[in-house]
């Protein structure tokens, strides 16, 4: 049975992932790199300062932690300037109406994302009032694939993993998801995500039959 869907943010609920991406491309070439799109999966879900490392392994580059820190601030700073220019017809198609449908039925809803910038995008979208929990990147020690973020939402929702499903556009967040032994939702390509219990390219289409003929509530 299913009694709580557990939701990731970027890519999932809002289509803020490009804006991710576009503010690390513009650090990664301000220091002589660059990403694409294929390297940027790896970053999806990742902590900040993870995706930073990762950024520059790819591209063979070192810099001390002080450094470090202030690209990372660098990029939050370009993030949090296009997010601030969001509207609400960005909330990505399908999404507000599984989170109602949930609520409409019983099912507890909570956030589960590695960004420290998620509250403030949900109050921005006014869509903070759907979620019975909030778990964000600011409440957490390990991010994505750890499956600390996913646990700690059920356990504040007090509902146990295994009637847990989440829905994630992330290769860590699908990881995360199944080590936390919950079933999971792929949304995006079954190349990247083929390990989730099922693979859909976006919520679109989605409605909560489909979810309760995947996994029956109770
Ligand atoms: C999410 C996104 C990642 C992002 C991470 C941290 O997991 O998918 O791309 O790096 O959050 O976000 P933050 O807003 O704290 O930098
Ligand atoms: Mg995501």
């Amino acid at each position: 049975i299913i009694s709580a869907a557990i939701f990731d943010l970027d890519g999932v609920i809002v289509d803020t992932a490009k804006y991710h991406y576009l503010a690390w491309k513009k650090l990664a070439n301000e220091i002589g790199t660059d990403l694409s799109v294929e390297e940027n999966e790896r970053l999806k879900g990742v902590s900040r300062m993870d995706s930073l490392d990762i950024i520059l392994s790819l591209g063979g580059l070192q810099f001390s932690e002080v450094e470090k820190v202030a690209m990372a601030d660098k990029k939050n700073t370009w993030f949090v300037d296009y997010v601030n220019q969001m509207k609400p017809d960005e909330i990505l198609p399908g999404a507000k109406n599984l989170l109602e449908s949930c609520r409409a039925n019983g099912i507890k809803v909570a956030l589960g994302s590695s960004s420290k910038n998620a509250k403030a995008v949900l109050d921005l979208l006014k869509i903070a009032h759907l979620f019975d929990v909030i778990v964000d990147g600011t409440m957490i020690k390990k991010s994505k694939p750890d499956p600390e973020i996913f646990l700690l939402g059920a356990s504040l929702l007090n509902i146990p993993p295994d009637q847990c499903i989440v829905f994630e556009d992330a290769e860590a967040g699908v990881e995360a998801a199944l080590a936390a032994n919950m079933r999971c939702i792929g949304l995006g390509s079954p190349a990247q995500l083929g390990k989730a219990n099922l693979v859909i390219p976006d919520l679109k289409n989605f409605t909560i039959e489909d979810m309760i003929n995947l996994v029956p509530i109770h």
